[in-house]
């Protein structure tokens, strides 16, 4: 982190866990441990569905509502779809936008990708843009050139002042839901390259302020070290945030001095 120059974003991603009940649970359950001053922005992306119960529960707890997907086109015969617009007038803050699991299971490309963070900048939502290699990339010794490509496309045609609203999540797929973390080495080193290549497109006033956050397996006991490297701005946690305590252990791990 180097909160002098950036936002730390501590975001939980709940993938397809938690009914409206049990948000409105997990919102009481973390208010009743939250302390009420604190340096990180939190966010929760919920399901869809439950992004009204989202944003009621957690409305005087200075929590964002964020969602997990959107698509890119404004209205129309795309069943199944919800648009920007729609989930800005929800209330929605945050959007994760181009998540492993998306691209893996769900066709997700990075021209959708980049398709979908222009829509949501437009529409005022600020993307929390993922990317990340496979363990059969890293080996091959690949990373780099695969991150530099992820993020250069999914910024593609993003003008200078959209980006401060950009977050980039840098998520090894292999460190995803499989308790294997990235060393802090590993992901520093990662999410250095990307505040490196975002220098490149955008120069250094911005690169220095655009948040990077590291996901992937992230829990209580590693977030410290992974939270305390320069350019790790924040985590995106998938299993560690559907715990409320969990959760707030790693809020408090970005507290750190
Ligand atoms: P886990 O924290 O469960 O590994 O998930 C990380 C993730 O995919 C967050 O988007």
């Amino acid at each position: 982190m180097n909160r002098r120059y950036r936002k730390t974003i501590i975001a939980g991603n709940w993938k397809m866990n938690k009914t409206a009940g049990e948000t409105k649970k997990f919102a009481e359950e973390l208010k009743a441990v939250m302390p009420k001053t604190k340096w990180c922005d939190v966010v929760v992306c919920v399901p869809a569905v439950n992004i009204p119960a989202a944003i009621k529960a957690f409305k005087d707890m200075r929590v964002s509502v964020g969602a997990q997907n959107v698509f890119y086109e404004k209205s129309g015969a795309y069943t199944g779809e919800v648009s920007a617009d729609m989930l800005k007038d929800l209330g929605v803050k945050y959007v994760i936008i181009g998540h492993s699991e998306r691209r893996q299971m769900f066709g997700e490309t990075d021209f959708t990708v980049n398709k979908k963070v222009l829509a949501a900048l437009d529409a005022g939502l600020h993307p929390i843009i993922c990317v990340g290699e496979s363990l059969e990339q890293r080996e091959l010794g690949i990373t780099m050139e695969l991150i530099a490509l992820q993020v250069k496309s999914a910024l593609a045609g993003v003008p200078a002042e959209k980006l401060r609203k950009c977050v980039i999540a840098y998520e090894p797929i292999w460190a995803i839901g499989t308790g294997k973390t990235a060393t802090a080495e590993q992901a520093a080193e990662v999410c250095t390259f990307i505040r490196t290549t975002v220098r490149h497109l955008y120069g250094a006033r911005i690169a220095r302020s655009i948040t990077i956050q590291y996901g992937g397996s992230m829990k209580p006991g590693n977030a410290f070290e992974l939270l305390g490297q320069n350019d790790i701005d924040g985590g995106l946690i998938g299993g560690a945030s559907l715990n409320a305590g969990d959760f707030m252990d790693i809020i408090n791990a970005a507290n750190q001095d």
